[in-house]
């Protein structure tokens, strides 16, 4: 590819999304639909002993409440969260909020009205089994990937140690929290199926409706026009997708169904709280002689989701002895599932902060302490990296940030009433790529047109597209169209794991050479009598890659350095990220324009966890307690200031066709840990649990004196 523009390409969705002219799947017309909305348990074990439905029945508007004799039995498929309604026969309920019926009405207000009206008799109800007080639970590996990897001899190394350090650190239960709740549109022609749905695979949820109705996948059409956010609650297929087709073929009318903002903290999932061990050894000089890391994460009752959250430790460092061991707790609570920035992002948390400790156990500078332990090939291993720019990213970021001015001392940074602290960390995320197939068609007018079934979840996909087709044939981006979201396009896989530019920028890519060398057969302009030329290709990953496309021949991930500084106000306990520095190598980026506005989300969105994002889990009622954005802390405008990002020269030939790797979840990892570095630095006060909220900065400051 020849040089790309250093701007960088402005979103060609931003005007129609900016205007509300955008259309999303709630948007959709409802050509004569029933409103639907489900009703969830209030209760989070037990059965249901009755279920009074007859006021609901009655109330205006309403046509039809259905509950689970109603419905037909739905097989699950791939990737579906287990549809508990359909088991309700038998009546067990294992988390609160699970649907028990569906409420039809002719406007969503009557609907939600009626909703309100349906009564439920609950047996055998007992406290709910929860996270934090199960020391005693049941203790499982998880499924899907290996539980406990192990190198060399962990003892034998802290053993021989000069300095061991060794903490146990939890992250919080978070809520994705789209500003689009979900929603979806269902409507039967005969036994063909069309679904308008918020997701982020309109593959993956056209095999999960066609295996639960028992129809051949091509008689199920799922469009996407836009989703207003998903972040991974709307990776998976859910409950109410399948439940809101289930009603318009009982019915036989369209259904749209809209999940509540309240819903939303019950129906798609969670990133599960974890607790983690990190044990380090390293000799005089910080040289790591033995690192452990152990994670416990709260899955659901039936379901074994694992935030592997101490994968990152197996290609980090250089130690010669490394043990990592994963286990999930099974707690009565909604399905957990993944989160930006799954896996890493609460592990890395664990593993910079203990970094930052043993940087002030041994004495050694903390971005000294990294460039110390860099491995020359993957630790666990042995395998080369793919590409590996982390000493780029520390020593770049670290001049940007000015940290050679740092005066290591806690509480030894100070401005009038405010202690300045400075902490940083790592940043790595692993490399998820997905097979797709995109077409490229040029008409004779020069028009270019980009087809490909993939979603555009706010990423600012469709403008990395237009850059790379308008690239290789040298046309104006702004006459790029590009159309995504429909099953009748070609096929590409989820919008999930920072996969997006690798697999369809790639498969993109691809086409448009393919019709370039086409072109050139014509003489460089498509057939006069055709009126426009085409061309379509697939791209994938190597062969021998894992499910999810991660490479097992090269180890390959995305590399960052995160530095802020913090403001603690020593009364109030308050704590202000003043300022974030973050260098980032993930490849070649496509677009800087909205490469950047992907790693300052991350930012923000660490921020969130370090300070503020937490859902209550109250085990007396066995209910996340909050359940509105009210009661849900996230950073505003106000609490995010400075945010200096750039990206570090990298080319990733093994990744994908473009030398790219992946950058959306990357930017949310490594913050938490930055910023309770730098509380740390600024209070001399270790925080291990986040969010740090203001009440325990407080007692942590009563606790020093
Ligand atoms: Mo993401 S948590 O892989 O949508």
């Amino acid at each position: 590819m020849s040089a790309l523009p250093r701007t960088g390409l402005r979103r060609p969705d931003g005007p129609a999304k900016l205007t509300g002219a955008a259309r999303y799947s709630g948007d959709t017309p409802a050509d004569g639909a029933a409103y639907a909305v489900l009703v969830g348990a209030t209760v989070p074990t037990g059965r249901i002993a009755a279920l009074h439905t007859d006021a609901a029945r009655r109330a205006p508007g309403v046509s039809a409440v259905l509950t689970a004799e109603d419905l037909p039995e739905m097989p699950p498929g791939p990737l579906v969260q287990p549809i508990p309604m359909q088991r309700s026969q038998e009546g067990a309920i294992r988390y609160e909020g699970q649907p028990i019926a569906i409420v039809l009405a002719g406007s969503w207000e009557r609907a939600r009205y009626a909703a309100g009206l349906v009564r439920a008799e609950y047996a055998d109800v007992r406290r709910a089994v929860v996270f934090d007080e199960a020391p005693d639970a049941v203790e499982r590996e998880p499924l899907l990937s290996p539980p406990d990897e192990t190198k060399g001899d962990v003892e034998a190394g802290l053993a021989a140690a000069h300095t061991v350090v060794s903490a146990t650190y939890t992250t919080a239960d978070r809520h994705h929290n789209p500003m689009e709740p979900s929603a979806t549109y269902a409507r039967w022609d005969g036994d063909r199926l069309t679904v308008h749905d918020s997701v982020q695979s309109i593959g993956i949820t056209q095999l999960a409706l066609a295996t639960a109705f028992g129809v051949p996948f091509e008689q199920v059409r799922v469009i996407c026009p836009f989703v207003g956010g998903g972040f991974g609650c709307k990776g998976y297929v859910w409950p109410h997708q399948l439940l809101a087709a289930a009603a318009a073929r009982v019915t036989e009318r369209p259904v749209k169904l809209y999940l509540t903002r309240a819903q939303m903290f019950t129906s798609c999932g969670h990133q599960p709280a974890t607790r983690q061990t990190v044990t380090l050894g390293a000799d005089a000089a910080g040289r790591l002689t033995a690192l452990r890391h152990t994670s416990a994460n709260a899955a659901s009752r039936e379901t074994d989701y694992a935030e592997s959250a101490t994968e990152a430790s197996t290609w980090m460092y250089a130690a010669p002895a490394i043990e990592v061991r994963r286990r999930i707790r099974h707690t009565d609570r909604p399905e957990p599932t993944p989160m930006r920035a799954p896996h890493q992002g609460p592990g890395m948390f664990a593993l910079e902060s203990a970094m930052d400790e043993l940087a002030y156990a041994t004495g050694v500078d903390p971005v000294e302490l990294r460039l110390r332990n860099e491995p020359e090939t993957d630790p666990m291993t042995g395998l080369a990296f793919s590409s590996r720019e982390l000493r780029a990213c520390l020593s770049q970021a670290s001049r940007r940030f000015g940290w050679q001015d740092r005066t290591p001392e806690p509480r030894s940074m100070r401005d009038g009433d405010e202690l300045i602290g400075w902490g940083m960390a790592a940043a790595t995320m692993d490399t998820f790529r997905f097979a797709t197939t995109a077409r490229v068609r040029l008409d004779a007018d020069g028009s270019v047109r980009v087809e490909c079934g993939t979603q555009e979840i706010g990423t600012g996909l469709p403008g990395v597209i237009a850059t790379i087709v308008s690239d290789v044939l040298g046309t104006d981006p702004d006459t790029v169209e590009v159309r995504f979201g429909d099953t009748e396009l070609p096929p590409a896989w989820m919008t999930a794991g920072s996969s997006a530019t690798m697999g369809v920028g790639s498969a993109v890519h691809a086409a448009a050479t393919e019709l370039k060398e086409k072109l050139a057969g014509f003489g460089g302009r498509p057939p006069a009598a055709a009126g426009f030329l085409e061309a379509e290709a697939t791209w994938g990953p190597e062969a021998g890659s894992d499910l999810a496309g991660r490479s097992r021949t090269y180890s390959m991930h995305t590399y960052g350095a995160v530095f802020a500084e913090v403001r603690v106000d020593e009364e109030l306990g308050l704590v202000r990220v003043a300022r974030c520095t973050a260098g980032y190598a993930a490849g070649r980026i496509v677009n800087p324009l909205t490469a950047r506005s992907q790693m300052t989300g991350g930012l923000a969105w660490g921020i969130g966890q370090a300070l503020l994002e937490k859902s209550r889990f109250d085990g007396r009622f066995g209910r996340f307690v909050s359940k509105n954005l009210a009661g849900y802390a996230v950073p505003v405008n106000a609490d995010i200031r400075e945010l200096d990002v750039f990206f570090v020269d990298d080319h990733d030939p093994h990744a994908s066709r473009l030398g790219a790797k992946g950058i959306g979840e990357l930017g949310a990892v490594g913050v938490g840990a930055a910023i309770a570095n730098a509380v740390f630095h600024a209070t001399g006060v270790r925080r291990r649990d986040v969010p740090m909220g203001i009440a325990e900065v407080m007692r942590a400051g009563e606790g020093r004196s």
